[in-house]
């Protein structure tokens, strides 16, 4: 004979019965999971973008004040000297052209050609300009400017003062 124990009160409960409180539980809203999405994540999210934004504001900022706002435009540049004035004098050709600049040219392009009634000979433009050309409008004049009859010897005269003023 097998003593068999007598069933568990448990086992003897109908399913069903068991069923119901899990399809209510299921309706009813659940305490641990809250439905409003998390605020401090999108919080964190949009403060990081704002911190990126205003690092990179800062870096363009800090950049144009260095070096002294916007970069020139070609035309700016082409009117910016291309050297400094030397600070010693000239010597050999160049120095021999010093008189006839300062007769012909200076009252216009200034004492060291900074430029005055007439443009900057210091500038880039000119100073990148070949002799010859150089030579040319001399020959030739501009508008505002009458032309210059020279002869070879006191144009290479004058041109090598010219380029000594430019620093080269
Ligand atoms: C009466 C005033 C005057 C005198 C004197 C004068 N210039 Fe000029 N020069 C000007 C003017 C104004 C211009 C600009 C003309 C133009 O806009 O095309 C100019 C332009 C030039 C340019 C061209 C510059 C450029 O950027 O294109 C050169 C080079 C030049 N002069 C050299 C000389 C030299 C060298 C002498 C002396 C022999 C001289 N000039 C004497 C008024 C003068």
């Amino acid at each position: 004979m097998s003593e068999e124990e007598p069933p568990e009160a448990g086992d003897l409960r109908d399913p069903l019965a068991e069923a119901v409180p899990e399809r209510v539980a299921e309706s009813e809203p659940s305490p641990a999971e809250p439905f409003a999405p998390p605020p401090p994540r999108a919080t964190s999210a949009a403060l990081a973008l704002l911190g990126c934004v205003v690092l990179v504001l800062g870096v363009v900022a800090l950049l144009l004040v260095r070096s002294g706002g916007p970069p020139p435009t070609p035309e700016e540049r082409a009117r910016q000297p291309l050297n400094p004035l030397p600070k010693a004098p000239p010597t050999g050709l160049a120095a021999t052209g010093a008189p006839l600049y300062e007769a012909r040219c200076a009252s216009c392009h200034g004492a060291h050609a900074d430029g005055g009634a007439g443009p900057s000979l210091r500038a880039r433009r000119v100073a990148l300009s070949p002799d010859a050309v150089i030579a040319a409008v001399v020959a030739e004049g501009r508008p505002g400017m009458p032309a210059v009859t020279l002869s070879a010897e006191d144009e290479a005269r004058l041109i090598a003062y010219l380029r000594y003023l430019q620093g080269l």
